[in-house]
């Protein structure tokens, strides 16, 4: 793992500018690259002997321009991927959408990215989910500015599933990813590949994002400056895959449909408008041991979940739609407006009863609308089923736990004015005593959303820690907070492994994590990017 200094600027566009087309926004192809690219690896300086990558890919950030609302094309910033070495279907561009390539591994596969900087101000990439060395997991502290580079070098150890990468340059992440700077790494196994699950273009990934545009489609992002962010961004609509008014093409065949929430600080409650189960099959850390239906799913900022939907009872012809359904945030006292009043647009209270101001609507966290539609257009093949058995999910014996009757407990509170975890925010290096973990230890850590009680209103944190995936333990929910927990219930798949976890007001989540492989500083933070940004974010050390 090195850092820019030793790729020079030119070296780098020998590398992986010059080679060909690039995969960007606006071209939908699939670079191959690959006896081009084995020259290149052998005249390339800086490369680590050791480290012989089965794959190997040169992400770009730049600015860019993309068609998202009729008219004027917006400006954005997105990931040009490029690959360099390695199989062709490596990199899939998401139409011509503002997104960054999906990239599709394998387990087991090494992997080399190189990331160019091309924005104007600093920048990292973090691969979210993934179980990755300290060096290769984008932490702020590993920034590079403009026109800089940074190398990854890792094996993917993750099971198959669907992870993603987005920046993680401190105290700008929010606006990074909200201008257009996120994408998918999907991981498939052998043991996946037995199942016979929908592939090919019956597997279809879904990012979903909410934005604010103004008159002149330019994407809006905290006009009221960083303070107005302190209840996070809550846009006017909603994309699907960089569109808006997003509709699926399927035939009557069984789709896995991968869906990100890509948004910045919006909670989705994901439900069939014509009342049929949501049939999840794997969340953030891949498949389930089963099956599990559920009237709705509840997502969070960063959290992942694949479904898996038959439309072979489903006429020709008919119009389908996935819903957000109305849900309480858990906004206390009747403020179930506060997000809108905060949010972008300027909104002050008087605005509280009408979603209308500044020539732009919004929409509250918890209000119900159409994420996208599905339009059944064709016959297609037999569907082959639903395996009732999907996966052997690796479990830590919880009981392996060290501290099982003290978890480590951390509180997600307001203090100051500011959103802290255990009353602290961020600092770049800083580990404070009780963040110190061992290598090879297994450990219970409890997430306490402390909006209870506090005289204020109540605030969701989507709580994530890097490098590794954990079990959900328990959810505990504070008697006062009953009636918001009744409309959201139903909807959290905690049977699987996770990085993100949705703590809602009022709430107590154990988790049971166990530290491998990697010691070193890794993040935990609230992925509400606003909060992120804001300093709710802090270290945790894995000492070897
Ligand atoms: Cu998805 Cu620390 O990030
Ligand atoms: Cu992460
Ligand atoms: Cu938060």
């Amino acid at each position: 793992m090195y850092n820019t200094n030793k790729i020079t600027k030119r070296e780098f566009l020998r590398l992986a500018g010059v080679s060909g087309v690039v995969l960007s926004a606006g071209l939908a192809g699939i670079r191959p690259g690959e006896a081009f690219a084995k020259q290149k690896l052998l005249k390339k300086p800086s490369s680590n002997t050791a480290f012989v990558p089965d794959l190997e890919i040169a992400l770009r950030a730049d600015r860019n321009k993309v068609s998202i609302l009729p008219g004027k094309q917006t400006s954005v910033w997105t990931y040009k991927g490029e690959v360099l070495h390695g199989g062709r279907s490596t990199l899939q561009a998401v139409g011509d959408s503002y997104l960054g390539p999906v990239i599709r591994v394998h387990r087991g596969q090494k992997v080399r990215v190189h990331f160019k900087n091309g924005m104007g101000e600093e920048s990292i990439i973090h691969w979210h989910g993934l179980h990755v060395s300290q060096e290769a997991d984008g932490h702020p502290r590993f920034a590079v500015s403009s026109g800089g580079s940074y190398v990854y070098e890792f094996e993917v150890k993750n099971r198959a599933g669907t992870y993603w990468y987005h920046p993680h340059p401190h105290g700008i992440t929010g606006p990074q990813v909200y201008f257009g700077l996120a994408g998918l790494f999907l991981v498939s196994d052998a043991d996946e590949q037995a199942l016979g699950l929908p592939s090919g273009d019956h597997d279809i990934p879904l990012v979903i994002q909410d934005r604010s545009f103004n008159n002149r489609n330019q994407l809006v992002y905290l006009p009221g400056g960083p303070m107005s962010g302190m209840m996070g961004f809550l846009g006017e609509r909603v994309l699907v895959n960089g569109k808006t008014n997003f509709a699926l093409d399927v035939d009557t065949g069984a789709y896995r449909l991968r869906i990100l929430n890509g948004s910045n600080s919006r909670i989705y409650k994901l439900a069939w408008e014509n009342g049929m189960p949501v049939t999840v099959i794997g969340t953030d850390g891949g498949l389930l041991e089963k099956p599990v239906q559920r009237p709705y799913v509840m997502l969070a900022p960063a959290e992942r979940v694949d479904l898996w939907v038959d439309f072979s009872a489903v006429p020709v012809g008919t119009d389908m739609r996935l819903k957000s359904l109305a849900f309480d945030a858990g906004m206390m006292g009747g403020m179930g407006n506060m997000g809108g009043m905060m949010g972008p647009g300027g909104r002050g209270m008087g605005m509280m009863g009408g979603r209308r101001g500044g020539g732009s609507f919004i929409i509250p966290n918890g209000d119900a609308f159409t994420v996208m539609k599905v339009r059944v257009s064709r016959q297609g093949q037999g569907t082959g089923g639903l395996p009732s058995v999907l996966s052997a999910v690796p479990r830590i014996p919880v009981d392996e736990a060290i501290n099982i009757d003290n978890p480590r407990t951390f509180r997600f509170f307001m203090q100051r004015m500011r959103w802290t975890i255990n009353g602290r925010t961020f600092g770049m290096t800083d580990v404070a005593p009780d963040e110190i973990v061992n290598l090879n230890t297994a450990e219970v850590w409890e997430f306490v959303n402390l909006s209870a009680g506090m005289g204020m209103m109540g605030m969701p944190h989507p709580v994530h820690v890097h490098g590794l995936q954990f079990q959900v333990l328990e959810r505990n929910i504070d008697s006062m907070w009953e009636p918001m927990w009744d409309t959201i219930r139903d909807g959290f798949i905690d049977e699987g492994l996770k990085d993100t976890v949705l703590l809602m007001p009022g709430m107590r989540i154990k988790v049971l994590l166990k530290f491998e492989d990697f010691p070193g500083l890794f993040l935990y933070h609230c992925h509400n990017l606003e909060h992120e940004d804001m300093g709710m974010m802090r270290n945790y050390l894995i000492k070897a």
